[in-house]
């Protein structure tokens, strides 16, 4: 599959750039109207990146194959009911900011941060899952340190979030050196 050939880097810091450039639109404010426009702008990235994960990881979950497959489409499951759970949650709180939360298909790769890649094998999946828990990881962080103390709400939603990507991004770590006995993708 043409995904096994992409070069990893590239895609992240591609996927990187795409992730931040919301964040270098302009200075941030506290309380007034433009403010509650940016974050709900930026949730509605936050809500395509969990999208993306609810159907790479259903995908997985159901597609995975091989040899001690079954703990690992578990796993992947697990995760992807972990990420219908944030993508909800993203979606109530674009709600309650006055927004409409954007569950629109067309353009959904655009918006989200991370990618749906099929992956050929198993290890493939989980290493695209790990690529895609970073990039989740990576730009929580930055979005959690960007919302500091202006919208305390978002933040604690953000910072919830994120714990979980950390967990998802170390089992699926921990899954690549069981199926391939050493660790990948370090930096
Ligand atoms: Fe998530
Ligand atoms: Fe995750």
């Amino acid at each position: 599959m043409a995904d096994a050939q992409k070069p990893f880097l590239t895609d992240i810091k591609t996927l990187r750039a795409r992730a931040r450039q919301h964040l270098e639109d302009g200075a941030i404010g506290s309380n007034n109207i433009g403010d509650v426009k940016k974050t709900i702008e930026i949730l509605q990235s936050v809500l395509a990146t969990e999208i993306v994960c609810v159907l790479r990881y259903s995908m997985h979950s159901v597609a995975a194959s091989g040899i001690s497959s079954q703990s690992v489409k578990a796993e992947f499951a697990e995760h992807a009911k972990e990420e219908h759970e944030h993508m909800m949650a993203v979606a109530e709180r674009i709600n309650q900011l006055g927004g409409t939360p954007n569950f629109n298909p067309e353009g959904l790769l655009t918006r989200s941060a991370s990618q749906y890649s099929e992956g050929a094998n198993l290890v493939d999946m989980i290493k695209e899952n790990l690529v895609a828990e970073r990039i989740a990881v990576d730009h929580y962080r930055e979005l959690v340190r960007y919302f500091g103390n202006d919208d305390p709400g978002t933040k604690k939603m953000l910072e919830w979030i994120l714990t979980v990507e950390e967990e998802h991004a170390d089992d699926m770590h921990d899954l690549l050196i069981a199926h391939e006995g050493r660790p990948m993708l370090k930096d």
